[in-house]
């Protein structure tokens, strides 16, 4: 058990003299296939050794108590009154009992203590794994026959209607479907997935964190949002059957070049682009080209960079550090962008000089040391 985990359950110990139920909720890294989840593309994330533990116990009163481990807060509600609170964290929380309510379940009172080691705001999506684990362990406590799809898109929902961000399902469905040493290629629009060995010894996948938080991430994110949405409205005059990108090809979007926003159009053709990147990247994983996967990567960040504009100068020197280290086999943002990781594959020898070299030239030109960490790819949420 991680130490984590045992401070969270030791916590619960103290305050409840009793055993809780212990659940453990990993947050994803995404190989390929960035915003186009919403979209109903393709993406290629997988859980990772980073997770919120959860301890659980039922209550004799009706509230739900929660308290924040890392934080060292808490907060109480009543399950059949929920309101946003302007606390910010016991949102993710309150907004999955609310969705779990809202399917005609009852929630009784419950105690939880929770605390974790995924970076926030770093693109790991440590907010899925708040509200993924909650709803499974309160699945797993009052016995309330939620399925592992339904817990998945409740959970967005939760982060949809009550926290605020309009994201997708890549999150959610990685954080409940992910088997370990694999990725797992999610089709956003049918749920159909497919998992892909991803164990190679002599790989390993590498996160660097730029350190940068913006808060800009989640308004920019509705826009992207938006922005896919005006491309459909335009795509759709002209062919019918396009109800999201996921329809259109790319001699559709030549085609209405002329009456589209030329930003519209520069997200269009990324988001066309990347999911073409996601099949191909899988392909590549089905030779074991992992040279050619890596180029992939490279290609998906430009998009990002150029057509989907959500990188920023930090992940930009990230990635072009990487780039230049040697036994780099491609680099990419990850996640929503405007901050948070990039994701290298980097030949298992040479990530000692990987970190130095990229840490030297990140704090040269960005003034600030970056953190590595080299991710494991691990389960799904899962109770301990
Ligand atoms: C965030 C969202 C996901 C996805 C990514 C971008 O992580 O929560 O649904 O859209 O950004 O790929």
């Amino acid at each position: 058990m991680s130490d984590k985990a045992a401070v969270v359950r030791d916590a619960f110990r103290r305050l409840f003299r009793e055993e809780p139920l212990l659940v453990r909720s990993p947050g994803r890294v995404n190989l390929i296939g960035e915003h186009t989840d919403y979209n109903e593309g393709f993406v290629l994330p997988a859980a990772v050794d980073r997770a919120v533990y959860f301890a659980l116990g039922r209550s004799t009163e009706p509230e739900g108590y929660l308290q924040a481990e890392d934080m060292r807060a808490s907060f109480v509600f009543h399950p059949e009154r929920i309101e946003r609170t302007d606390l910010g964290w016991p949102n993710y929380l309150t907004g999955v009992v609310r969705e779990i309510r809202k399917t005609g379940r009852h929630v009784p009172g419950f105690k939880c203590v929770f605390g974790g080691d995924i970076p926030v705001g770093a693109g790991l999506s440590s907010s899925a794994a708040l509200e993924a684990g909650l709803a499974f362990g309160l699945n797993r406590l009052f016995g309330l026959k939620l399925e592992p799809l339904e817990i998945a898109r409740l959970a967005q929902r939760a982060e949809n209607e009550f926290v605020g961000v309009r994201c997708g399902i890549m999150d959610q469905f990685a954080n409940l479907f992910s088997r370990a040493r694999t990725v797992l290629k999610l089709d956003c629009r049918s749920l159909e997935h497919v998992y892909y060995p991803f164990d190679r010894d002599d790989l390993r996948v590498v996160l660097c964190d730029t350190g940068v938080r913006r808060a800009l991430a989640s308004s920019e994110y509705n826009v992207r949002r938006a922005q896919c949405e005006a491309g459909v409205e335009v795509l759709r005059g002209r062919a019918p059957g396009v109800r999201s990108l996921r329809d259109a090809t790319r001699e559709m979007l030549e085609s209405c070049r002329g009456e589209l926003d030329p930003v519209v159009y520069r997200r269009c053709a990324y988001v066309l682009k990347e999911n073409e990147r996601v099949e191909q990247a899988c392909r590549d994983l089905e030779r074991g080209d992992f040279a050619s996967f890596g180029g992939r990567l490279n290609a998906s960040h430009d998009g990002l960079r150029d057509e989907y504009e959500v990188s920023c100068t930090e992940l930009d020197i990230l990635v072009e550090a990487a780039r230049r280290a040697p036994g780099v086999l491609g680099a990419r943002m990850m996640g929503a962008g405007f901050g948070g990781c990039t994701i290298n594959l980097v030949a298992e020898g040479a990530v000692e000089e990987f970190r130095t070299r990229v840490g030297e030239e990140y704090l040269a030109r960005a003034g600030r040391k970056p953190e590595f960490h080299v991710g494991l790819l691990s389960a799904g949420t899962e109770v301990l």
